[in-house]
C-alpha cells in the first residue's frame, strides 16, 4: 500500500479555485469538500488525506512535516518566510499586494502603517528606505486611515472593490500573488515520485501565466 500524501488546503477565499484545480486534474475531491466542518478528509482511492487548514497556518504545517504538501497564497508565504519548498506558482487567485491610503493622503514624519503582513510591511519601507510604524491588524484593515489609526495600510487588493468603497486609493503595487503549492523539505525526498507526479497532473491545468517555480 502506498504512503498515505497529506495535503494542507486553506480554507476561505482559495479554497473553491484550488479545489476546481485538483478536480480539473482529475483528483478526487468531494463535495463533501465543500460542504462539510470536518478537518481531515480522507480519500483513501488517491491514498491522499486533505486536512482544511487557515491559510496562514498552511505553511507552518508543511513546515513541520504535519501535512506533506499545502497550497498557499504568496502573500502568507512572504510573510511567514517558513523552510519549505515552493514547486509550483498554481497561477490561482491571482490579486496583489498594494500599499494603500486615502487618496488626499499627506506624507508626515514617522507614519503609522497598519497590516495583517507586518513583515512584508516592515521590509517594504525598509529597503525604500522609509521609516514607518507598523501596526498588526487582523482584518477589516481598510478602517485604519478611515478612522486614524493610521495613514497608510498594507494589504492585498484582489477586485478592488473593497477599497472602492471605503473611498481608497492604491498608491504603490508591492507584489503580485497567486497561490503555490509548497512541500515539506524531506516529504520532498522522501514521497518524491507521489509529489512530482501530482506536480505533473496539476501543471496541465494551471491557467495562464502560472508554471514551475524555481
Ligand atoms: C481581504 C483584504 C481586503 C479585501 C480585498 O480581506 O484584506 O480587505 O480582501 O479584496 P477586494 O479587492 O476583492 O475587495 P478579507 O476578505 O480576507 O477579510 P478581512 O478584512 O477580514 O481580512
Amino acid at each position: 500500500m502506498q504512503d498515505i500524501l497529506r495535503v494542507a488546503m486553506p480554507k476561505g477565499r482559495i479554497y473553491k479555485q484550488a479545489s476546481k484545480l485538483f478536480r480539473e486534474a482529475g483528483l478526487v475531491v468531494t463535495g463533501e469538500f465543500d460542504d462539510s466542518r470536518k478537518l481531515i478528509i480522507p480519500v483513501p482511492e488517491l491514498s491522499m488525506e486533505f486536512i482544511m487548514a487557515k491559510p496562514v497556518d498552511v505553511p507552518t504545517y508543511v513546515e513541520y512535516g504535519a501535512a506533506d504538501i499545502g497550497i498557499v497564497g504568496k502573500d502568507v508565504l512572504m510573510e511567514e518566510n517558513r523552510n519549505v519548498y515552493e514547486l509550483l506558482d498554481l497561477g490561482i487567485a491571482r490579486c496583489r499586494m498594494s500599499v494603500i491610503g486615502l487618496p488626499d493622503w499627506q506624507p508626515v514624519l514617522n507614519p503609522r502603517v497598519a497590516t495583517k503582513y507586518p513583515n512584508v510591511a516592515s521590509q517594504y519601507f525598509r529597503e525604500k528606505g522609509q521609516q514607518v510604524e507598523v501596526i498588526k491588524m487582523n482584518g477589516s484593515i481598510e478602517l485604519a486611515p478611515l478612522i486614524g489609526l493610521a495613514d497608510r495600510i498594507v494589504d492585498m487588493v484582489e477586485t478592488g472593490s473593497t477599497i472602492r468603497e471605503n473611498g481608497l486609493t492604491e498608491m504603490e503595487k508591492i507584489f503580485d500573488i497567486t497561490s503555490r503549492l509548497i512541500a515539506n523539505r524531506v516529504s520532498y525526498r522522501m514521497k518524491n515520485e507521489r509529489i512530482q507526479e501530482l506536480c505533473d497532473v496539476l501543471q496541465k491545468v494551471i491557467p495562464a501565466e502560472g508554471g514551475v517555480k524555481q
